[in-house]
Parts: C-alpha cells; structure tokens; sequence
C-alpha cells in the first residue's frame, strides 16, 4: 500500500467522530492552500505518527472533494499501538503529517456492475468506490460482514442511499449469517467486477471462489499477508552500514529487534502488505513471509520485508 518517498503534506485535523464500536473518523483539512492533491476512489494515505510510526489508512470520502480526506481507524487490542495512539491522543486542531494519495486498489469505473465484498473495517475503500459509482450511476452490490450491527461502521449511511434494500446486504455474525462468496461470485452477471477488502480468511476464500474468472475482474486488498509473519527466531541480523551484529529472538520479528536496539526503521502495516518497511538485503537468505514482494523480487532474495519475514540461513545481512 506504501511508498515510503511519495510527496509529504501538512494537514490540520478538524474533527473526529466514533462511527461504530471502536472505529473512529478523523477528518483532515489544508494549511495553507485551499486544496488537498485529488485521489482516486480505492486511494490511501499515510499518516507519519511519533516514534517514526507510519501507518496507511483508506480515504473514504467522496473522491470529488478537495477540501479534505476523511479516514477511519478500527482499535486494534492485538496491534502495535498505531490505532491505540489514534484513538487516544490526537486533538481536534492538531497537525499531521501525511503523504499524498496513492492507489493500490483501483476501481474499474467502466465496469457495467460490481460487487464489493467486504469485513470489519474493510469497508473503508469501498465506501469511497460506491460513493464515486454513484456519481457515475453505475451498477453495484454491497456484502458487507460485521460482528455485530453496533461494529459495522457506516451501514447507516449506506442503508440512506437509494435502493438500498437491493444493494446493500449486511452479514452479521450475532445473526449467524456468512457471506457466501463462492455463490456471489458464480450468481452475478458475466462481466461483473468483483472487490475485497477484509480479514485473512474472507480475502483467501474470495481468490479461490474467483479463480475462475478473468484476473482483470478480480481485485483485493489484504489487511494482512496470507501466511503468519516469522517470529521463530534463532538468526542475527548484520547492519552493513556500522557491522553490529543484532540476535532475533524467538518470539521478535526483524522489525522488533531493530526498533529494540533503536535502529530507524519505517514501517505502517506490520503485516507484509504495504512495502513501507522493504530493505535491501546484502547477504543471506531471507524466509519470505509477506505479499508485497513478487515472486521474482523473493527468489532475488534482494529485499526483504522486515516486519514480518524471517531468514532461513544464520545471518541476514541487510542495507542499513
Ligand atoms: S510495514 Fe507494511 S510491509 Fe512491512
């Protein structure tokens, strides 16, 4: 999802709103210049946190706007604190620093129907794909899951657009209900579009109920790669730049033990999926755990995504 060198803004936060249980909103405006730079629906940014924290988070505004971005944030119990810190500390009125607009998740606006298939805090991107749909009257469906109707954060608002009832169908778990992604998919119309955003499992069994269909169709954003990250331990990572040497123990990532002996590191998702955290590998074997990298960049084994692979020889000795 990230680009580490993608252009920087300065933008004022002007209002936070909780818009279901643990997510909140956060809208951000311009200094000094009456525009933000355009996006396209799909697009996100990354906010630059304390302690050289990044994080990436969908826009879910109205891609027509250039007086704002608004992003959600789900509190994550198991994370790395970016989403405690944003539930807690900032103030209406404070400054972020965030980068321009990028899109790994584009919508295809000629597609003559398109489905959107989403959980949990998924639904960020897509909100701002139906949101554009809308303004070009295309033809679309919503299967959003939730846990329960209190965590589906903006179902009202999407149950107020017209024909909601046809085209927003909300799967709760405190009902018992699933989305039944294989008979969606086999359900709509030929030359249907299909889009995913959501946990490891809804994402994985979206590819496979779709792997029949023309790639071009296909379109996913993970949260989180699809194999665990590499937390096994038991190899030394080698700075090239200054020669020590650090020991990952079992238990850390890469990432845990240079934050641990406070090598400057960026990183925003800490699941493999963003590519903000890719350093160049010198010498050694990487295990590569993420799904950012392609197939050819991992068998290169010149690069390596440290928040979560690990190395399959005894030492890794990386760009830094
Ligand atoms: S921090 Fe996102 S891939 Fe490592």
């Amino acid at each position: 999802m990230s680009q580490p060198n993608a252009e920087r803004l300065d933008v004022r936060l002007v209002q936070i709103r909780l818009e279901a249980d643990d997510v909140a909103s956060y809208e951000f405006r311009p200094i000094d210049v009456p525009m933000l730079p355009a996006f396209e629906a799909g697009a996100h940014i990354d906010l630059h946190l304390p302690e050289n924290r990044v994080r990436s988070y969908s826009l879910l505004n109205d891609p027509h706007e250039r007086h704002r971005y608004v992003i959600a944030v789900q509190r994550e119990a198991s994370g790395r604190g970016g989403s405690a810190w944003m539930h807690n500390t900032p103030r209406v009125g404070d400054r972020f620093t965030i980068s321009a607009p990028l899109n790994d998740f584009p919508l295809n606006e000629q597609a003559k129907n398109s489905v959107f298939i989403c959980g949990g805090i998924g639904i960020t991107p897509v909100v701002s794909m139906i949101r554009r749909l809308e303004r070009l009257g295309a033809k679309w469906q919503l299967h959003f899951a939730a846990r329960h109707r209190a965590r589906a954060a903006y179902a009202e608002e999407l149950a107020l657009l017209p024909e909601s009832d046809n085209r927003v169908k909300l799967h709760l778990e405190s009902d018992g209900a699933r989305v039944d992604i294989r008979r969606l998919v086999s359900d709509a119309p030929a030359g249907t579009h299909f889009y995913c955003c959501g946990p490891r499992g809804m994402v994985d069994d979206f590819i496979a109920s779709c792997a029949d269909l023309p790639q071009e169709q296909v379109h996913f954003e993970r949260f989180a790669a699809a194999s665990d990250s590499a937390t096994e331990g038991g190899f030394d990572i080698v700075l090239q730049k200054s020669g020590k040497r650090i020991p990952v123990q079992p238990g850390k990532t890469i990432l845990d033990a240079l934050l641990d002996q406070g090598v400057d590191v960026q990183y925003a998702c800490c699941a493999g999926v963003c590519g903000t955290c890719r350093t160049g590998v010198v010498d050694g074997v990487p295990d590569h755990r993420d799904d950012f990298l392609t197939d050819e960049e991992k068998a290169g084994n010149t690069a390596v995504m440290v928040c979560c692979s690990g190395a399959s020889s005894k030492t890794l000795v990386l760009d830094l």
